[in-house]
C-alpha cells in the first residue's frame, strides 16, 4: 500500500489548517488512509462503510467465508497503543484484526515501555511504525493522533494511524459504529434523514457525542437536542459546526422534555475522570438519567443508545426493552472496525466482489 506524501509542512503549519483541509490530507488517491476525526467522512463514505460491514458479517457466517477474511491481511501486523483504559474499543479492534488475519500487538501501559526512561510518546509511536503496518491508538491528549499521522506521513515508513479516542476531543470509530447502528435501526423508516436525535449526559467531555454530532451533519434534516446541565453542555465548536451546516439544534435541561419526540436517545455517563477536584460529582444529575417510565412515552420505533461503559444513567431493567440497542452497538463496533481496517488496506472492492460472486 502506498502512502500520502501531502503533509510536507511543519506540525504548526499543518495543525493550523482548517479541519476540512487536514481531513483531505488523511486520504491518499481518493482513499481513506489515516482515520483521525469525524469531519473526514461524507455520506457516501459512511454508507459505503456500513454496507461493507454488513457484507463482511454475512461472509463471516460460514467457515469458508471466515477463511477468506482471515487470509486478507495475514501478511500484516497491527499495534494497539492504548494510553487510556478501554474494554470495547480495544477488544473490538483486537477481534477485528483477528477476523482479517492481522497479527496484533499491544502497549497499554507506558510503565512497560521506554517512555519510563524518558522517551517521548512521539518517538515511541515512530518506533512502532518500524515493526507494524497500522497503528490504532487511544491517547489522553486531544490532537495527539493527528500529530502522529502528520509525523509518520513525513517519515520513510509511513503507516496508517487510526484514532481510537483522543482526549475530550473525538472518538471517530465509535461514531462510525453509532451511525451504522442508526442506519440499521432505521432501515425500514427512510434511514437517518429527518430523524430527531437526543444526546444526554456529559456532553462537554463526552468525545463520542462530539464525533457523532459531526457525522450526523452528513444526513438531511436531522434535528438534535443536547440535554445536560449548563456545566456539562455541548461546546461551542460543535454547535458552530452544526450552524455552518444548517443543522437545527436546541440545548435542553431535562431529558423528560424530549423523550416523546426522540427517534434516538443517546445516553452518556459522567466523564469525571476529567474533573480537577471532583466538581462534576457535586451536580444533581437526576434529570439526566433515563427513567424506566420513559419507555411508555417513547415512540415504539425509537432507540436508546449508549457508547458504554454506563453507570446509573440507564438502569439494567431497561436492557430488555427491544428499543435498547446499546448491546447491539457493541457488536456492530467489531464489524465496523473490520470494515474500516479493510478499507484502510484497500480491500473493500475485493470483499464486495467476493460477496457478489458467492451470492449470485
Ligand atoms: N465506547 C468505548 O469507547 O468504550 P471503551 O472505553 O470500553 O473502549
Amino acid at each position: 500500500m502506498d502512502s500520502p506524501k501531502t503533509l510536507k509542512m511543519s506540525w504548526e503549519e499543518f495543525h493550523a489548517l482548517p479541519v476540512e483541509e487536514k481531513g483531505k490530507c488523511f486520504f491518499h488517491r481518493g482513499k481513506l488512509y489515516h482515520t483521525i476525526f469525524a469531519q473526514q467522512f461524507d455520506r457516501e463514505q459512511l454508507e459505503g462503510l456500513s454496507e461493507l460491514a454488513t457484507r463482511i458479517r454475512q461472509i463471516a457466517k460460514s467457515r469458508a467465508g471466515m477463511d477468506f477474511l482471515q487470509g486478507l491481511l495475514s501478511h500484516k501486523r497491527a499495534m494497539l497503543y492504548f494510553q487510556q483504559p478501554s474494554t470495547r474499543t480495544f477488544l473490538s479492534f483486537y477481534a477485528a484484526c483477528q477476523i482479517l488475519g492481522l497479527k496484533a500487538a499491544e502497549v497499554r501501559n507506558t510503565q512497560t515501555s521506554s517512555e519510563v526512561k524518558g522517551e517521548t510518546p512521539e518517538d515511541s509511536v515512530r518506533t512502532f511504525s518500524s515493526f507494524f503496518d497500522v497503528i490504532i491508538m487511544r491517547h489522553p491528549e486531544a490532537g495527539f493522533a493527528e500529530k502522529i499521522a502528520w509525523l509518520l506521513s513525513n517519515t520513510e515508513r509511513p503507516v496508517p494511524v487510526i484514532n481510537a479516542g483522543s482526549g475530550k476531543d473525538q472518538h471517530p470509530t465509535q461514531a462510525l459504529l453509532d451511525v451504522y447502528t442508526l442506519i440499521r435501526s432505521f432501515e425500514e423508516r427512510d434511514g437517518i434523514d429527518g430523524k430527531t436525535i437526543v444526546f444526554c449526559g456529559d456532553l462537554k467531555r463526552g468525545r463520542t457525542v462530539r464525533s457523532l454530532a459531526l457525522l450526523l451533519t452528513n444526513f438531511n434534516d436531522v434535528r438534535m437536542y443536547f440535554v445536560a446541565p449548563e456545566e456539562l453542555q455541548i461546546e461551542a465548536d460543535i454547535t458552530e459546526a452544526l450552524e455552518r451546516k444548517g443543522v437545527k439544534y436546541d440545548k435542553v435541561y431535562s431529558l423528560s422534555e424530549v423523550v416523546a419526540e426522540a427517534d434516538a436517545i443517546y445516553m452518556t455517563r459522567l466523564q469525571d475522570e476529567w474533573d480537577v477536584a471532583g466538581e462534576s460529582r457535586k451536580l444533581d444529575l437526576g434529570k439526566y438519567n433515563f427513567l424506566p417510565e420513559y419507555l411508555q412515552r417513547m415512540k415504539p420505533t425509537s432507540v436508546i443508545m449508549h457508547p458504554l461503559p454506563r453507570r446509573n444513567e440507564i438502569p439494567v431493567e431497561v436492557d430488555k426493552d427491544p428499543r435498547a440497542v446499546y448491546w447491539r452497538q457493541v457488536r456492530n463496533g467489531m464489524w465496523v472496525r473490520v470494515a474500516l481496517l479493510a478499507t484502510t488496506f484497500r480491500l473493500d472492492e475485493l470483499i464486495f466482489q467476493h460477496y457478489e460472486y458467492h451470492n449470485r
